[in-house]
């Protein structure tokens, strides 16, 4: 699917989604799935750090079904995945307003962002040190670019009303999958 189609399709999203076969397409969660609506002490709750847009992965990936590499792209090509730039939320949100005033607000945030030319700061979750070697694409092309392959490493970040780290990135957390998967467990396959 390009990019002309989900802009053209807007708020039809969903219907358009259910309309494909999901099997098929690796759909990022079960169809009919709804993103909680959060009050502001439930958002006070959430685990993870709180970022410049209240950016909601339970809302995008979960019930809209947009699937990670619509925004997450360079996942597949890239030894950095990478945070999507602002043109490609402004695609849908130049048409999405949002249906509730605090939806509404957060998008006036992305619309502000485009028109004056500065990215939101987002707070980056998953980190490894410098001192380890991760080639984040060798991983995708073995383990898959559908939302249950990144569930290995990143929990099910389609029902994440915010993005938190769900697994230890330790040592020993990528030797035991290494083990399991027999892939090298030399020393400087990770550190050079
Ligand atoms: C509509 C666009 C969009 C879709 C679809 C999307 N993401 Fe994201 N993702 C983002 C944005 C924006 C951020 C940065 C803000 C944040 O962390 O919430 C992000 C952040 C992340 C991060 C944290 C990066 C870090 O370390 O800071 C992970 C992991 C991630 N996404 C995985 C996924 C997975 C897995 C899926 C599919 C189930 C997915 N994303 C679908 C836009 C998207
Ligand atoms: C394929 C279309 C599409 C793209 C691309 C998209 N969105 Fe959305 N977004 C939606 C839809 C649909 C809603 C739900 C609107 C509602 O019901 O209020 C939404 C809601 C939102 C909301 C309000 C709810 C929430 O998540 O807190 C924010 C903020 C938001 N989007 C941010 C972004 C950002 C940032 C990007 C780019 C990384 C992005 N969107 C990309 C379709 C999209
Ligand atoms: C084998 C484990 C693993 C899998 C599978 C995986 N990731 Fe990651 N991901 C990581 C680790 C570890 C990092 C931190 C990498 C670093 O610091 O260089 C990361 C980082 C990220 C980031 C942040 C990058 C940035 O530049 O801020 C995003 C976004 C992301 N992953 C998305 C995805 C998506 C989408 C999928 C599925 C298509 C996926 N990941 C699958 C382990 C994984
Ligand atoms: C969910 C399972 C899983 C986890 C967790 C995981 N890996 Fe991997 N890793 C793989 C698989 C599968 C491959 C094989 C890719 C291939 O064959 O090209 C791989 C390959 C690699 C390679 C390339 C090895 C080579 O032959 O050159 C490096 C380096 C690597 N992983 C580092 C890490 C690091 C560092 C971590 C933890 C931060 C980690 N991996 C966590 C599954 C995993
Ligand atoms: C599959 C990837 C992988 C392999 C193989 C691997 N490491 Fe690591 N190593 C990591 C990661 C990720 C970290 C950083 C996270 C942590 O502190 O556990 C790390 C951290 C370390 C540290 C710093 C620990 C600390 O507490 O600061 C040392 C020393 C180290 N590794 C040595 C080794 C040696 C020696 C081998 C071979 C026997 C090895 N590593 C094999 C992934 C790997």
């Amino acid at each position: 699917m390009t990019k002309g189609e989900w802009c053209m399709w807007g708020g039809g999203i969903a219907v358009l989604l259910l309309a494909r076969p999901v099997a098929a397409q690796g759909g990022p969660a079960a169809p009919g799935f709804r993103a909680p609506v959060l009050s502001q002490s439930d958002t006070g709750k959430l685990k993870g750090p709180r970022q410049p847009i209240f950016f909601r992965h339970d809302i995008h990936a979960g019930q809209d079904r947009i699937p990670c590499m619509y925004c997450h792209y360079s996942a597949a090509i890239s030894s950095e995945p990478g945070i999507p730039s602002v043109q490609t939320c402004i695609g849908c949100h130049q048409i999405i307003n949002g249906t509730t005033d605090s939806h509404r607000a957060e998008i006036t945030k992305i619309r502000s962002a485009w028109r004056d030319r500065s990215p939101p700061e987002w707070i980056r979750v998953y980190a490894v040190p410098d001192f380890v070697h991760f080639p984040h694409m060798r991983h995708i092309k073995v383990l898959g670019t559908d939302a249950a392959s990144c569930a290995n490493c990143h929990g099910e970040v389609a029902k994440q009303p915010r993005i938190y780290q769900v697994a230890t990135l330790k040592m020993g957390w990528c030797v035991r999958c290494h083990v399991q998967r027999k892939v090298t467990q030399d020393c400087t396959a990770c550190h050079f």
